[in-house]
């Protein structure tokens, strides 16, 4: 198991996604635990890319769970089709906003908080849980972003 991320610095978003994705592949394929690798991936993603805050929430009976993060505190339980994270269980799909406060229903976990992204996971067809990035910066995601972070969520 590699036990340093080697990324260089400078690269364009998309070769940091190409450095990143193998290395997390031979991460996540030494380890069977969800959480284990819930937990490396966050940490991966926020070392890479600075985000404000990276994390899984699992889907719980009704509801998301908090899980593996990095970043500050967040909300603990999310109901389906709620917010950003709940809209991406209910429709099975990433959803992309670019300024949080144009998002109907947005869940603000923190006030810095200016965009987001959420990635559903789907095992065997069901979302099983959901990967949620957050930016102190106006519209920071894009398609790049969507490609690859599915890509990443279908390693687990
Ligand atoms: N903003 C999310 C809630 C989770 S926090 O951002 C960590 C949402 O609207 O679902």
């Amino acid at each position: 198991m590699a036990e340093e991320l080697k990324i260089k610095e400078g690269s364009s978003k998309e070769d940091l996604y190409l450095a990143l994705y193998p290395q997390l592949k031979s991460l996540v394929e030494s380890e069977e635990d969800l959480i284990a690798n819930m937990a490396n991936i966050s940490s991966a993603l926020k070392e890479t890319f600075s985000f404000f805050w990276v994390g899984y929430y699992r889907v719980i009976g009704e509801r998301l769970v908090l899980g593996p993060f990095q970043g500050p505190i967040a909300c603990t339980s999310i109901a389906f089709g709620k917010g950003v994270c709940g809209n991406s269980w209910k429709e099975k799909r990433t959803i992309i906003v670019p300024d949080v406060e144009l998002y109907p229903g947005h869940i603000a976990c923190s006030s810095l908080s200016r965009s987001e992204i959420v990635v559903p996971v789907i095992k065997e067809n069901k979302v099983i849980a959901v990967l949620d990035i957050d930016s102190s910066e106006l519209d920071s995601f894009d398609e790049i972003d969507a490609v690859n972070l599915e890509k990443i969520c279908l390693l687990l």
